[in-house]
């Protein structure tokens, strides 16, 4: 079939859509939903025989409903409406939660419904359930839909709030004073729901050291405690740490209320003036300590077996975080080791450079530069460790120089479901560095190199195996990834083949050094990025402006919205 994903922005859920529809064997081309004329204009031009929308922030014009099936993506049970489905289950502590796939009617999330998926709720933020839980349902749901309709024969169940078993309701859109927290009164527990509802967005709107921000990032604590309910108590690294009535609660990033730098950046940061006379709380090492609280650097060890957590808020990771990480991974090197585990975070294994940070920054250029450099260095570590085995383990999402960091290990295997986007130019014809030039042609070749970066498409983790960039794509299930990850590593470590395979792996790193040398690859990616940073094109300064900003989309890009391709026609 011909579909149209008519969506807010091309997301996770929706990259994850378009890649499970079109193994499927189904055209399918984006718009996004700018203007309802630009919506009409797409439908006119691609004819869908379908139109999909995973994620949209407002009504589907009647123009286009009355005259096409359109399938509405809503993030709650069947009979739950409204704009803040899933803030409203997290905040209101639902044990179960689910997914509806329903058609467009007038009445918002009021159409017949096609199909619809239930999952149990996990202590997390929205943004981390939306990523698993929800795009599993969704997805689930979406193709069971999709068949439905391709079958013809399927009628779809009007539904009512109230209606002998249905259990979901008209909620509206939840206000920062439903969100707010009461420091005198709300539990740890409390908090943290608070927290977890409004994360990614739009934070919960607080106070810190007087000055109004949001919060977002919260970890919970179990050992530091003390100070009045609501203080700021003691930092660590990029997060503080705020008294609650019955213990304590880690933040890890803050948006401020008030231009310029009104972005999520490290708490930390953003009030180093206001922590000198707050305790640090430092940890002795990279080991887990017993019992909760905000480490981003976290080792763990299995017999020789080493792996390496790195949950860096949003995958993003900052210069200092890359020096902190090259650290660690100097540590862990020197145990008696024979497999290394770079496991990353349970949302995003990396994203790349940390975009914020130096948009942040006195001058973003030298920020970008020092920042590349700190995950170059960390790049060249790994590429270079050649007396033990290498895993990336992918739990979650890569983007970027995150693929290409991820690459720079012996193995890489994923989660089924996670996402690659294997490329940089969407940042303003970012350049890139991270050895890719070494990396990826090694592994997909030079003309599949090429058109991996020219058609910016996300790659779910089957089509990165069949691409040869990755190597194995393993259980969906976040446990029992990890499960497997473990027991196929201790395999590893513990073949009689491992000392043969790492006498091969030194000896192609050094017919490769003599072919060229690493050296040269980062000169010339660098020489390219300072272009990028430096030159007179300013593409990239502004593409990460917008990005930082969240500036709202005006057009849908081309390699998105094929039926703008001028020599597209529908097929007859
Ligand atoms: N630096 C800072 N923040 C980043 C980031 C980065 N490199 N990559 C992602 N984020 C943040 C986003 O701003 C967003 O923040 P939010 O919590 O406020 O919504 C969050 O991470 C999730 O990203 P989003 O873009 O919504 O996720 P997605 O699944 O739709 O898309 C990517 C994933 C990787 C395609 C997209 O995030 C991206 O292009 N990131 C930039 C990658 C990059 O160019 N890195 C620099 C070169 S190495």
């Amino acid at each position: 079939m011909r579909i149209l994903l008519l969506c807010h922005a091309f997301n996770s859920l929706c990259q994850r859509l378009y890649g499970e529809l079109g193994a499927r064997g189904h055209r399918l081309s984006i718009e996004f939903d700018i203007a309802d004329s630009v919506a009409e204009e797409a439908v006119q031009l691609f004819r869908p025989q379908l139109i999909v929308a995973p994620y949209l922030r407002r009504a589907i014009p009647a123009s286009i409903w009355r005259q096409h099936s359109c399938l509405i993506v809503h993030p709650g049970i069947v009979g739950d409406r409204g704009p803040s489905a899933l803030d409203w289950a997290i905040q209101e502590g639902e044990p179960e939660w689910g997914v509806t796939v329903l058609q467009a009617t007038g009445e918002l999330d009021g159409g017949p419904v096609w199909a619809s998926e239930r999952f149990p709720m996990r202590v997390a933020r929205k943004s981390s359930l939306y990523r698993h839980e929800v795009t599993e349902a969704a997805t689930c749901a979406v193709l069971r839909a999709v068949e439905r309709f391709a079958g013809g024969h399927f009628a779809p169940t009007p539904v009512a709030p109230g209606d002998a078993g249905v259990r979901g309701r008209q909620r509206p859109l939840i206000s920062q004073a439903e969100r707010a927290i009461d420091w005198r009164r709300h539990s740890s527990a409390q908090v943290l729901a608070r927290l977890n509802a409004a994360d990614g967005f739009p934070g919960v709107a607080d106070h810190l050291f007087g000055e109004p921000c949001r919060l977002f990032d919260a970890c919970p604590e179990d050992s530091l405690r003390g100070g009045p309910p609501g203080e700021v108590i003691a930092w660590r690294e990029g997060a503080i740490l705020r008294a609650t009535v019955d213990g304590a609660v880690w933040i890890g990033h803050v948006q401020r209320a008030a231009p310029p730098a009104s972005f999520k950046l490290p708490a930390a940061q953003v009030f180093a003036s206001s922590l000198a006379d707050v305790p640090e709380a430092p940890l002795a090492g990279f080991f887990a300590p017993h019992g909760r609280t905000w480490q981003d650097i976290r080792y763990q060890e299995a017999g020789q077996v080493g792996f390496l957590h790195f949950d860096f808020y949003n995958g993003a990771m900052s210069s200092r975080q890359c020096r902190r990480l090259l650290a660690a991974w100097q540590w862990a090197t020197r145990r008696p080791l024979r497999v290394l585990v770079l496991m990353g975070g349970r949302d995003f294994w990396s994203n790349g450079i940390h975009l914020h940070s130096i948009e942040a920054a006195e001058s973003p250029a030298d920020e970008s530069w020092a920042n590349i450099n700190a995950i170059d260095d960390l790049a060249e570590a790994i590429i270079r460790s050649d007396g033990l085995l290498t895993i990336a383990a992918l739990q979650g999402n890569c983007g970027a120089g995150g693929c290409f960091l991820a690459r720079a290990a012996d193995l890489v295997w994923a989660r089924a479901g996670v996402l690659l986007n294997p490329h940089y130019r969407n940042m303003g014809n970012l350049f890139g560095s991270e050895y890719w030039t070494y990396l990826l042609p090694a592994r997909v070749g030079v003309e599949g190199a090429r058109s991996m970066m020219r058609n910016r498409l996300p790659m779910s983790a089957a089509a990165g195996v069949a691409a040869g960039l990755v190597d194995a794509c393993l259980a969906a299930d976040r446990d029992a990834f990890r499960v497997d990850v473990a027991r196929r590593a201790a395999e590893l470590a513990a073949s009689p083949e491992l000392a043969g395979r790492l006498h091969d792996k030194r000896a192609r790193r050094q017919a490769d050094e003599a072919a060229k040398p690493l050296a040269r690859y980062r000169a010339e990616e660098l020489a390219e990025l300072q272009r990028n940073f430096y030159g007179f094109d300013p593409s990239y300064h502004v593409a990460r402006y917008h990005f930082v900003h969240k500036t709202p989309q005006s057009w849908t890009p081309r390699h998105l919205a094929i039926h703008r391709d001028l020599g597209w026609s529908v097929p007859q």
